[in-house]
């Protein structure tokens, strides 16, 4: 039963196929639903319209199953906090119209959240926590960003990738050698018994702390059309090679940017978050740097690396603290710069 004080915040994701909520009072976090939409993986990505249709199954059913679980009647709610933008825009309409509503009918204020700023902010609902100022490489199946955060409500983005994002990277690599959506986990799997210096894939050379990626995928399709010609089974004999070789591409151009804004900024704590954050090679290389540099790193649980509702409720309650408050004529955005 939260006190009178308590700020307890409930929260949506609904960007992309995932559609989750969680509850969190005063920035810790009772409970985080997370419904992933299976009917996405016979397409080979994520089909927009069905994902829509997903959440408006999904959403009522997730929430009241978040409330259950954290023991909060709707009236102890302070605040509904919910994901505006970015993302597919029929799939934040459904979450955005959700919020809305609620907030409508339960009289309480609402907050606008950023989805890659909640990423960044993952990283806040763990005990270990980074302090500020710290840096935050967000590698997703949609963005790829390096963040400066100077406070919950300052964050400033580096650099970003100027085509493919990392998972976007490691799924269409993934479709190349015939594995099934997403990839990234696949490869990563693979990967795991395969030598990562067999093949050597493009490197591209992108002036300050932006990323691109598309050099690599195109260089790993050329690579096998050329290899497939004149051994057919090339790819099922070569396949762990091939994947720990992918990985370590795509990981080496991550890092090498990450050890790139350490330098020039001096930060000593560093973050990762996003759903790519879940890949063992990244995970080893960013552990490997900081204890080599004595730089301090975190990495959220795996929970809130993918797209969670949790992120978006560390966010409201952050937002809350500093009266970020949205009015109900807010409009969701598929494309938002922070
Ligand atoms: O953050 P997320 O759940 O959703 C987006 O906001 O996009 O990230 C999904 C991406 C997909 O591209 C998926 O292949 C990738 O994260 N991913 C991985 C791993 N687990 C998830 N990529 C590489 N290795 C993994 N273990
Ligand atoms: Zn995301």
């Amino acid at each position: 039963m939260p006190e009178n004080t308590d700020i307890t915040i409930l929260a949506i994701e609904s960007s992309c196929d995932e559609t989750s909520a969680a509850i969190c009072i005063n920035g810790k976090i009772l409970s985080n639903i997370i419904a992933t939409q299976k009917i996405h993986e016979q397409y080979g990505g994520v089909v927009p319209e069905l994902a829509s249709r997903a959440h408006m199954q999904n959403i009522v059913p997730v929430v009241s199953e978040c409330l259950k679980e954290s023991g909060i009647k709707k009236e102890d709610i302070q605040a509904i906090a919910f994901t505006q933008a970015p993302g597919l825009i029929g799939s934040l309409l459904v979450g955005g119209q959700f919020a809305k509503s609620l907030a409508l009918a339960l009289e309480k204020p609402l907050i606008a959240v950023h989805h890659m700023q909640a990423h960044v902010l993952a990283n806040l609902i763990s005990d270990k926590k980074p302090s500020f100022p710290f840096l935050c490489l967000t590698v997703s199946g949609g963005h790829t960003q390096i963040v400066l955060a100077k406070s919950p409500l300052q964050l400033e983005v580096l650099g970003e990738t100027i085509d493919d994002a990392a998972g976007e990277a490691f799924d269409k690599t993934a479709k190349l050698l015939g594995l099934t959506y997403p990839g990234g986990p696949l490869i990563d799997k693979y990967a795991k018994d395969g030598n990562p210096l067999a093949f050597k894939f493009a490197e591209p050379q992108i002036p300050e702390f932006n990323f691109s990626f598309s050099g690599v995928k195109t260089s790993v399709l050329y690579f096998l059309q050329k290899q497939v010609k004149t051994e057919p089974d090339f790819i099922q004999k070569n396949l762990n090679d091939l994947c720990a070789s992918i990985q370590h591409a795509i990981v080496n151009i991550l890092i090498k940017k990450l050890k790139k804004a350490v330098a020039q900024t001096g930060i000593k704590q560093v973050c990762i978050a996003g759903g790519v954050s879940a890949n063992s090679g990244l995970r080893n290389a960013l552990l490997d740097f900081g204890k080599e540099n004595h730089i301090e790193t975190f990495i959220p649980d795996f929970q809130y690396c993918v797209d969670n509702a949790a992120m978006i409720a560390i966010t409201g309650y952050y937002k809350f603290l500093g009266n970020q408050f949205s009015s109900l004529d807010i409009s969701s955005s598929a494309r938002a710069v922070w």
